[in-house]
C-alpha cells in the first residue's frame, strides 16, 4: 500500500491530502472564494498571495488527521499543469521542498488526471477502460480513460468551458460569483422551456458539426441580446426562466455528446468530474440518457468533483506504484495536453 501527500493549488483552492491508494486519509480544502467575490472573478496574483499565506497549516493539518507522521509518508505529490502558473508554483515548490527535506520521491501530476482519479476514490473497483466528462471552470472535455498516464481526448469546448459559461451568465444577470449554484438554484423555479437558446454546434470542413465537440460562447452571447432585448423594451425579464433555459441548454449539449462518444467508442461507464457535475440539470439528464442506452454514469461526491487534493494523491498513488517518479527540476505549466502526462515522469 503506498501512501501520498499530494498538494493542490492550480486556481482558487489551497488543497492538501493523504491519500493511500484508493482511500482517503484525510483531504483539507481551503477555499479562496470569499477573497475572489468582491472582484467577480479569480485574481491570479491574489490567489497565489493567498495559496503562500495557507499551504504550511494546511499541510500540517493534513498529517494531524490522518494521524501520520512523515515516516509513514512514501511520496509527496503536487500539481504541476494546467492551471495559474503562480498558483501552481507555491504547491510544487512545497511539494519539491518537502520531498528534499524528508527524502521521499517528488512527483507533479497533471490536475485533469487528477479529476479522472476521483472517481476511483468513490468507486475503488472501477477499472478502466472508461468515459470521462470533465466539467469545471477551466475545462470542458471528453476523455477517453484507457490506462494509467494514457489518455485521448476525443471532444473537447472551443471557447468557454461549460463552468465558465455558468459563471459569466451569472454575472450578466447579476447573480455574483460562482454563478454556477446561483443558476442552479434559480433554475429548479424557472421554466426550462421558456426561451429558446442556441446549443452551440462546431463545424467540421466536411460542412457537418463534431459530434463531442461543444461551444457556449454563442449560448452566453444569446443570453446576453435577450436581457438587452428585454431592457431595450422596457419589460422585466423572469431571471428564473433564463436560469432554466440556459441550464437546460447546457445539460443536453453536454449529455448529447457524452453519450454518443461512449457509444461510439464502446465505453460502458462515464464517469463525470469538475464542479459542473454538481448541476443538477445535468445529472438528471445524463442520467435519463444513460439509462436508455444502458450505459453506467457515475457522479462522485461533490467534494472528490471540485478542486481537492485528494484525487491528486489517488492519481500520485497509481503512477508511484508503477515506478514513475518526477524530476526535481520539473516545472509548472499553464497550459499541457493529457497525452502528454507520461512526460511528467522518469
Ligand atoms: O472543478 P471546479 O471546482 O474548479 C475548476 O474550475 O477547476 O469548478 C468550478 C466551476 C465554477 O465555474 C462553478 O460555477 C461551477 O463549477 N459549478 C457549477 C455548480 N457548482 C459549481 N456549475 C453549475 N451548476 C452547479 N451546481
Ligand atoms: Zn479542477
Amino acid at each position: 500500500m503506498t501512501t501520498v501527500l499530494a498538494i493542490e493549488t492550480s486556481c482558487d483552492e489551497t488543497a492538501v491530502a493523504i491519500v493511500n491508494n484508493r482511500q482517503v486519509c484525510s483531504s483539507v480544502v481551503t477555499s479562496q472564494i470569499p477573497v475572489h467575490q468582491q472582484y467577480g472573478g479569480v485574481v491570479p496574483e491574489v490567489a497565489s498571495r493567498q495559496h503562500l499565506e495557507t499551504i504550511n497549516g494546511a499541510i500540517s493539518i493534513a498529517l494531524e488527521e490522518a494521524e501520520l507522521d512523515w515516516g509513514k509518508i512514501d511520496g509527496i505529490a503536487a500539481t504541476c499543469a494546467p492551471g495559474l502558473v503562480g498558483a501552481l508554483l507555491v504547491g510544487l515548490t512545497a511539494a519539491k521542498t518537502l520531498s528534499v527535506v524528508h527524502q521521499k520521491p517528488f512527483l507533479g501530476v497533471h490536475h485533469l488526471e487528477g479529476h479522472i482519479y476521483a472517481t476511483y476514490l468513490s468507486e475503488p473497483t472501477l477499472q478502466p477502460p472508461l468515459l470521462s466528462l470533465l466539467v469545471s471552470g477551466g475545462h470542458t472535455s471528453l476523455i477517453y480513460v484507457k490506462d494509467c498516464g494514457v489518455y485521448e481526448t476525443l471532444g473537447q469546448t472551443r471557447d468557454d468551458a461549460a463552468g465558465e459559461a455558468f459563471d459569466k451568465v451569472a454575472r450578466l444577470l447579476h447573480l455574483g460569483y460562482p454563478g454556477g449554484p446561483a443558476i442552479d438554484r434559480l433554475a429548479q423555479e424557472g421554466n426550462p422551456q421558456a426561451f429558446a437558446l442556441p446549443e452551440g454546434k462546431v463545424s467540421l470542413p466536411s460542412g457537418r458539426y463534431h459530434p463531442y465537440d461543444a461551444s457556449f460562447s454563442g449560448l452566453k452571447t444569446a443570453v446576453l441580446r435577450l436581457v438587452q432585448q428585454f431592457e431595450k423594451n422596457g419589460q422585466s425579464l423572469k431571471v428564473v426562466d433564463v436560469a432554466a433555459s440556459f441550464q437546460e441548454t447546457v445539460a443536453r449539449s453536454l449529455t448529447k455528446r457524452a453519450i454518443a462518444c461512449a457509444l461510439d467508442y464502446g465505453l460502458s461507464t462515464i464517469a463525470v468530474g469538475g464542479g459542473v457535475a454538481a448541476n443538477s440539470g445535468l445529472r438528471k439528464h445524463l442520467q435519463a440518457a444513460a439509462a436508455t442506452h444502458n450505459l453506467r454514469v457515475l457522479f462522485p461526491p461533490l467534494k472528490l468533483c471540485t478542486d481537492n487534493a485528494a484525487m491528486i494523491g489517488c492519481a500520485a498513488t497509481d503512477h508511484l506504484n508503477r515506478g514513475h517518479t518526477s524530476s526535481l527540476t520539473l516545472g509548472v505549466h499553464s497550459r499541457l495536453a493529457l497525452s502528454q502526462v507520461m512526460e511528467l515522469y522518469e
